[in-house]
């Protein structure tokens, strides 16, 4: 069975505080969508990249990186869940495909995690995930203490997630049908009774959200190249 990845890149990151999409903020000259790209299209089992990008984004046209053979363009939704939908609609064959589902925002992504999750073959799915190290409070409405929760129960899940192309479709066409906010793919899963695997990632494979992070980032990315 073939691997096709799907990146959804379509989302305005409100929380960067800048003055473009986190994806298109530059770290040593590369974008941060490049960076994530260049991980997956140099890991030899995936046959194809599909990245969602804005209906309306200014800045695909210009980056060449993005029109190369293995890379199929498709548009972007209104949330990541159907940003994914519609880079999964382009699949053909998606009994016998496998999807790797990343975050443009996650560019320290390593070929050694990619090996550790794609061993997963499972119709569940798999993601790379850490556990929780911090001790873990439920809020109140008004925001006091309610509870303390058992943390080694908690996982923070990351990209890539992997899954088998029809059932995570039927999964995210679920969620999308109801109107069921999901943040990442693996719920989608859950909810059509799904249990994916937890694979044990990295701490470095950060999600570029907030202004501080790109530094981070910049400084795993340096460090992977030595
Ligand atoms: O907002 P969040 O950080 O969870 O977004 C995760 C990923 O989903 C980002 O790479 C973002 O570009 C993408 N996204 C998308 N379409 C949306 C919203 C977010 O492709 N409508």
């Amino acid at each position: 069975d073939k691997i096709i990845a799907i990146v959804p890149a379509a989302g305005v990151g409100s929380r960067m505080q800048a003055d473009r999409p986190k994806q298109y903020l530059e770290i040593q000259g590369k974008t941060v969508l490049e960076h994530s790209l260049n991980v997956l299209l140099d890991y030899p089992p995936i046959a194809k990249v599909i990245v969602a990008v804005s209906k309306d984004d200014p800045y695909v046209e210009s980056l060449s990186f993005l029109h190369r053979e293995e890379i199929e363009l498709v548009h972007g939704g209104d949330s990541r869940a159907e940003s994914v939908f519609n880079g999964l609609k382009q699949i053909q064959d998606a009994e016998n495909t496998w999807v790797l589902v990343h975050d443009a925002a996650r560019p320290c992504l390593t070929h050694q995690d990619l090996d550790q999750l794609i061993r997963v073959v499972d119709e569940h799915g798999a993601i790379l995930a850490v556990p929780v190290v911090e001790t873990v409070k439920k809020m109140t409405i008004d925001r006091r203490i309610l509870a303390t929760e058992d943390r080694s129960y908690f996982w923070l899940a990351q990209t890539p997630q992997f899954f088998r192309a029809d059932l995570l479709k039927k999964g995210l066409a679920f969620a999308l049908e109801r109107n069921l906010q999901v943040t990442d793919d693996a719920s989608a899963m859950e909810l059509i009774g799904f249990q994916p695997h937890l694979v044990t990632g990295r701490r470095d494979n950060i999600k570029i959200t907030h202004p501080e992070d790109l530094a981070l980032a910049e400084f795993y990315l340096a460090k992977k190249l030595t």
